[in-house]
């Protein structure tokens, strides 16, 4: 296949482009460093350098034999994306393409804007490029758990039935996002919909939750290839944030009550479910919604779960509650299903205790690089 995958620089589009070209396929990875430059803007580095993308693609030629080709252009230019797509023809493209914090989102109202119109603008061209160029190509798009918030339902795989005076319709399930970040994503959704729908465009959906990991069997043959890695509280997912303090001697800060339940996947798993869903394409006219996780935890598992590990290592783990810089519920149902990524063959690499001490042990080798003062929240929802 010739798979176009937009984000390609980012902590997921690396290693989905290292996956896809070392099973074969043509790969082009596109990227504007946007994450780079935010970070560098919210004062939230990563980890780790990782080298730019033509140099990691030169690194990953050298180590695997395999190409992966390299643009560096802004998605939301109709006119660059419209040229990749004519020039590249993919049969898929993967759109990790966006601004994907949630606090970076609420930071402030510049903030906001640069997010709502970065998302919906690279979607947008996404969806033209298809239309005016490759009308067949599988739009496989990133969207999120937080898309459905926390209701008191059970969370149903992206539709629902719903029966009304007698008469019963399936509709998008409803959705209620506790961020800016998260409401680009319901947005998306409700866009792609509309293309799916009306002009026949193939999409699947991935409603994915937070990822973990830094090992892919790709990232694995160099240091230098390894994903980005943000500790972070703008860039770095609440396990990230948790391993990193571990690590450093902080303790870790649950936010509030800690019953924050959500679903959580290996970057191992996140590679397998885009590779299915590639190797599975929707009919023309059809919004597949997957929802992409393998368990579910509270922030109080997470906690207890890598202050555990490391104590077993020799880490001295505290936990602490402190005052939640979000507004969302700490303690609330949730029962999200997630059965097509299973059916259509994902087999789970769960969060064992050897996974998560592997991920102190990595993070350990850059210890000395950790900035305690970037870890607790600097951003809150309600000013
Ligand atoms: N990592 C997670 O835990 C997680 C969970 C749920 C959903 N997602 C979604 O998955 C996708 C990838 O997330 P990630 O963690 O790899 O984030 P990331 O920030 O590391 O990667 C996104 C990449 O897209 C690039 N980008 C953004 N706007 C662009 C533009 N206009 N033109 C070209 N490139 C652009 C960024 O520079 C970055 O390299 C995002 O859409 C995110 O919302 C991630």
């Amino acid at each position: 296949m010739r798979l176009l995958i937009l984000g390609g620089d980012g902590y997921l589009g690396w290693p989905t482009a290292m996956m896809f070209a070392a099973s074969g396929h043509d790969v082009l990875a596109v990227d504007n460093y946007l994450r780079r430059t935010m970070a560098l803007e919210s004062d939230s580095s990563p980890l780790f350098a990782t080298p730019v993308l033509e140099e990691r693609a030169r690194i990953f030629k050298q180590k695997s034999g395999h190409d992966v080709k390299v643009q560096i252009a802004d998605c939301t230019h109709a006119l660059a994306i419209d040229r990749i797509f004519a020039d590249f023809m993919p049969d898929a493209v993967v759109h990790y393409a966006e601004q994907p914090s949630g606090p970076y989102s609420m930071r402030s109202e510049s903030a906001a804007r640069t997010t709502l119109l970065n998302n919906l603008g690279v979607t947008f061209n996404v969806i033209w490029g298809v239309l005016n160029h490759v009308p067949d190509c599988h739009i496989i798009k990133l969207g999120t758990m937080g898309e459905y918030g926390t209701p008191d339902i059970d969370i149903e795989e992206g539709w629902i039935e719903i029966e009304h005076k007698g008469r019963k319709d399936r509709f998008l399930y409803p959705r209620a996002a506790g961020s800016l970040y998260h409401t680009t994503k319901v947005l998306d959704t409700d866009l792609l919909w509309f293309y799916a729908r009306t002009y026949g465009v193939r999409v699947t959906d991935l409603m994915q939750g937070p990822v973990y990991g830094l090992s892919t069997p790709e990232a694995d043959l160099d240091e230098s290839l390894m994903p980005n890695f943000h500790y972070d509280d703008i860039f770095g997912t609440v396990v990230h944030r948790f391993v990193a303090q571990a690590v450093a001697g902080m303790p870790l800060t649950v936010y509030g009550r800690g019953g924050q339940t959500r679903g959580y996947l290996n970057l191992l798993d996140t590679l397998q479910c885009v590779r299915l869903a590639a190797e599975n394409a929707v009919d023309k006219g059809q919004l597949r919604i997957m929802n992409q996780f393998t368990e579910l935890f509270t922030v109080n598992d997470l906690a207890e779960k890598v202050s555990r590990v490391g104590n077993q290592l020799g880490l001295k783990v505290e936990v602490n509650s402190i005052a939640n810089p979000r507004r969302e519920k700490e303690e609330h149902y949730y029962n999200a299903h997630f059965t097509q990524l299973l059916e259509l063959g994902l087999e789970p690499h769960p969060m064992t205790d050897e996974v998560i001490a592997g991920m102190l042990k990595t993070v350990a080798r850059y210890k000395g690089k950790i900035e305690r003062r970037k870890i607790l929240p600097r951003v809150q929802w309600n000013t």
